[in-house]
C-alpha cells in the first residue's frame, strides 16, 4: 500500500464549493483510492508493507484532467498571431490558406517517426504539469488517408504512455478542403468514421460547426455527428466558438457528451442542452489568445444548473498552453469563476465531458489513484503563482511517474 501522510489540505472535489480535509492522509491500495480521511484517524494494519510520502506542507488533488485538445500536429503559427494583432480575423487567415490549412501541410510534411517524437515530448510535459488524462483530437489531416495515419500515430502514443497518461482519441472533421466539394467531403467523412469506428481508433467524434466557407453549418454537423454516434462514436462539438452558429442546438438534438466553447449560445438552445445533462466545456486559453472581448455567459450555466468543464483546446494556433494550472487560472482571471469552482470544472468538470466521472475526477474510495500533489500549503497560492509549475508530484494508477 502506498501512504500519503501529513497532506496540507486534501481536496475531494465532491463539489463545486469542494470539501478540504487539513492534516490528512490518503492511502492507496494496488491502483485504487483505499481509504482517506484526517491524520487524528489514521490506523495502519500491521500485516501491511507501506512506502510512505510525506506531504507535509502541500496539497494533495485528483490529477488534472484535459478534454479538449488538438496536441497532435507540428510546426508553430507565430506569424498568424501577429496577423491577427494587425487586425485580421483568424477566419480570415484561414479563408486564405492559413491556419489549420498551414499546420496540415507542416504536419504531412513529417515522417511517422518525427510525429510520434515530438508528440511524445510534449506529453511528457503535460504530464510533469498535472495532466493524468487527456483527449486528442486529430483535424490536422482533413483528408482521409491523412487523418487515419494521425490517429494511427495518437494510438502508438496512447499505447506507450498508458501507464502515465490516458490518452482519448477523437476523430475530428475540422475544415472543408479547397479542392473537395462541400457534399462530397462530407459524404468521404462518414465513409472515414465507418474505417475509424472499424479499426478502433477513436472513442469520440468531433465536428467544428461554424458560420462560413471552410466549417460546417448546422445541418451538416448534425448529419456527421448523427453518423458518428450511430456508429458509436461518442459524439462532441466545438460550437459558437466565433458566431451565433447553432452548434448548441446540435448538442442538443444530436445528444453530445460536450459542446465546446460556447462564447456566443442561445438561451434557449442552452435549455435544451441541459435536458440531455450536456456538459458546457470552456476555454478560456483560446478566449486569451485569441483576444476575445465576448466571455461565455457563465451565470446563465450555472442558473441553468449546467455541468461545466473547464480545458485547454491546446493547439497551435488559437491555444498554444498545455498547462492545465494556467487554464484553470484563467477560468478564474478571464471568465469570473471563484478559485474552488475553478479547480472543481478542470478535475471533476472534465471526467463529466468524457464520460469518465464514475472512474476519476474526484477523490473517492475505490476511484483511480490518478493524484497531484501541489508544492503549496494551499491551493490559492496555485493561483497566486499561476505562471510557475505547481507539481510536485505525479501518481497515475497509484504509481510515482513524474
Ligand atoms: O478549437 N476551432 C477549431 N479548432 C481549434 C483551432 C484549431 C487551429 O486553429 O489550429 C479551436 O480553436
Ligand atoms: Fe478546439
Amino acid at each position: 500500500m502506498l501512504l500519503i501522510k501529513n497532506i496540507s489540505q486534501l481536496l475531494l472535489m465532491d463539489k463545486p464549493d469542494f470539501t478540504i480535509i487539513e492534516n490528512a492522509y490518503l492511502l492507496i491500495k494496488e491502483n485504487k483510492i483505499y481509504d482517506f480521511g484526517e491524520m487524528n484517524n489514521l490506523k495502519l494494519e500491521r500485516k501491511e508493507d507501506y512506502q510512505i510520502i510525506d506531504a507535509k506542507n502541500s496539497c494533495l488533488l485528483p490529477g488534472f484532467i484535459d478534454s479538449h485538445t488538438h496536441l497532435f500536429f507540428s510546426g508553430t503559427r507565430e506569424k498568424e498571431l501577429e496577423m491577427r494583432l494587425n487586425k485580421e480575423s483568424y477566419y480570415e487567415i484561414l479563408k486564405k490558406g492559413g491556419g489549420i490549412y498551414y499546420t496540415y501541410q507542416k504536419t504531412k510534411e513529417k515522417k511517422d517517426k518525427e510525429l510520434f517524437e515530438e508528440n511524445y515530448k510534449k506529453l511528457l510535459n503535460v504530464l510533469k504539469w498535472g495532466t493524468t488524462t487527456i483527449e486528442i483530437k486529430s483535424g490536422y489531416g482533413i483528408y482521409p488517408d491523412e487523418e487515419l495515419r494521425h490517429l494511427g500515430i495518437i494510438n502508438q502514443l496512447k499505447e506507450r504512455l498508458k501507464d502515465k497518461i490516458t490518452i482519448l482519441p477523437t476523430f475530428l472533421i475540422h475544415v472543408i478542403p479547397k479542392d473537395i466539394k462541400r457534399e462530397k467531403y462530407i459524404q468521404l467523412m462518414k465513409k472515414t468514421m465507418e474505417i475509424v469506428k472499424k479499426e478502433k481508433l477513436a472513442i469520440f467524434c468531433d465536428v467544428f460547426c461554424e458560420k462560413g466557407e471552410n466549417t460546417f453549418n448546422e445541418k451538416e454537423s448534425l448529419e456527421l455527428l448523427s453518423y458518428g454516434k450511430k456508429l458509436g462514436l461518442i459524439p462532441k462539438i466545438h460550437a459558437n466558438e466565433l458566431y451565433y452558429s447553432k452548434g448548441d442546438y446540435v448538442a442538443y438534438k444530436v445528444g453530445c457528451v460536450s459542446a465546446d466553447h460556447l462564447i456566443y449560445p442561445e438561451v434557449k438552445n442552452l435549455k435544451l442542452m441541459r435536458k440531455k445533462d450536456v456538459v458546457a466545456t470552456l476555454l478560456p486559453g483560446t478566449s486569451l489568445f485569441l483576444q476575445m472581448k465576448k466571455k461565455p455567459p457563465i451565470n446563465l450555466f450555472k442558473r441553468l444548473k449546467m455541468k461545466i468543464a473547464l480545458a485547454s483546446d491546446y493547439n497551435p494556433g488559437t491555444c498554444p498552453i498545455y498547462q492545465m494550472p494556467i487554464i484553470i487560472s484563467l477560468g478564474a482571471f478571464l471568465y469570473g469563476f471563484n478559485e474552488k469552482e475553478s479547480l472543481y470544472y478542470g478535475t471533476r468538470g472534465n471526467a463529466y465531458a468524457l464520460n469518465l466521472q464514475h472512474k476519476i475526477g474526484s477523490i473517492e474510495k475505490g476511484k483511480e489513484a490518478d493524484l497531484i500533489i501541489l508544492k503549496y500549503d494551499n491551493y490559492q497560492k496555485m493561483f497566486y503563482n499561476f505562471f510557475e509549475n505547481p507539481i510536485k508530484i505525479v501518481i497515475k494508477k497509484g504509481k510515482i511517474v513524474s
